[in-house]
């Protein structure tokens, strides 16, 4: 009998032919401090760049997610342009309900939005099926992008299971994420069939991602702040956990990112991540203490900042580098995602300062 595992990745993955295995971001998420430090920006795919306008004039955001050339184009524009140390896959958290055949779309400036809410037991039972979804869109896109990208590492990314639950149940964006948080108390049985539901739909998503040429992956809980840590522990984490659990068989990283996370930080990590996201309310030398100091983090440069002087901008840049370095390994990224009006050259910027500053 072979004592040799079964290789979880395909020979042609940048993880197993070794493009990306020794690139900063995977040092930095193994908990490394050799090398230059990592650094790439949450939505930097996006209206910041006049190049992405220009690619999707007249294309909608659900179809050019859908568009695999166009995806990868639109992936791609921001590594060219700011030189970052990964490419976050241009895509949403909402794409595999239009994939499963649900009727989402994104309204701009406002999000996503369903036509049928999903707010009872007889909602949930007739959602489609999961394991009839067909990812060769997504699959497609990320090989093209990975064809281009070389050393630099593609992160794969999805909804976390409440944040799209979330979405479902409003039909759309709210502030307070009421009617989430009155189902997982009021019917708790059908929270768990659609945070089930919702967490095998994103790790489904993840694994075409990974499988097709990702180096790594984000799980994004962008609203689990408004939970309790209680109700996060009790409502939301097993389903995160279930979502993560579609790729823990493979070799790469699992970063779990949400906002107004930190009192939820140990239980985001105990769901199943091997690298936490921290926004910009906590100082990182504060979120690795609550974290135990083994944990590497990602973040956490305040976004309002990219719109204040440079001399402020660059001494907020170098406290948050002073403070990641408390941790075992540092991502450095935004607390948030990167605003519309931001100017892209204070992006670039950014790049060459955490570029040049040793660790
Ligand atoms: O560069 C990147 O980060 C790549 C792609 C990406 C998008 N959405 C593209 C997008 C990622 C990682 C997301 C994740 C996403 N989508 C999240 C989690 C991250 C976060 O910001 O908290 C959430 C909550 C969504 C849902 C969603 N989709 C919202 C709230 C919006 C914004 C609506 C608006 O117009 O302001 C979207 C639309 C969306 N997703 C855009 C982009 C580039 C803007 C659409 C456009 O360009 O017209």
């Amino acid at each position: 009998m072979s004592t040799e595992a079964v290789p979880a990745l395909p020979p042609e993955h940048p993880l197993t032919d070794g493009r990306t295995a020794d690139s900063p971001l995977l040092r930095a998420l193994r908990g490394e401090r050799t090398g230059s430090r990592a650094v790439w920006f949450m939505r930097q795919a996006g209206r910041s760049l006049p190049e992405y306008r220009a690619a999707r004039e007249g294309v909608g955001m659900l179809e050019s997610c859908l568009r695999p050339d166009l995806a990868a184009e639109i992936t791609l524009q921001p590594v060219r342009r700011h030189h970052v140390d990964a490419a976050i896959f241009f895509s949403d958290i909402v794409v595999p309900l239009r994939l499963a055949g649900v009727d989402v779309d994104i309204v701009a400036g406002r999000g996503p939005v369903l036509d049928t809410p999903v707010r009872t037991a007889a909602d949930v039972a007739a959602l489609p099926s999961v394991d009839d979804v067909d990812f060769t869109a997504i699959r497609d896109a990320v090989r093209l992008t990975v064809a281009e990208l070389g050393t630099t590492p593609l992160i794969g990314f999805a909804g976390a299971p409440f944040t799209l639950a979330a979405y479902m149940v409003e039909g759309g964006p709210s502030r307070d994420h009421l009617g989430p948080r009155t189902l997982m108390h009021a019917d708790p049985e059908t929270w768990r069939a659609l945070t089930s539901w919702a967490a095998d739909l994103s790790g489904a998503f993840l694994r075409a991602q990974l499988e097709a040429g990702a180096s790594a992956c984000q799980l994004f809980d962008s609203w689990a702040g408004s939970l309790s840590a209680a109700d996060y522990e009790a409502q939301a984490a097993p389903a995160s956990a279930r979502a993560f659990a579609h790729v823990a068989d493979l070799p790469v990283p699992r970063l779990h990112f949400g906002t107004g996370t930190s009192e939820l930080l140990p239980a985001m990590h105990a769901a199943g991540a091997t690298a936490v996201g921290v926004d910009y309310r906590l100082p990182l030398d504060e979120a690795s203490r609550r974290l135990g100091g083994d944990v590497p983090l990602q973040g956490n440069i305040d976004p309002a900042l990219l719109a204040a002087p440079w001399e402020v901008l660059e001494e907020h840049v170098r406290d948050v580098l002073r403070r990641g370095d408390v941790a075992p390994g540092h991502v450095v990224n935004l607390g948030h995602g990167v605003p519309p009006h931001t100017d892209p050259d204070v992006l670039t910027r950014i790049v060459e300062l955490v570029h040049e500053v040793p660790q």
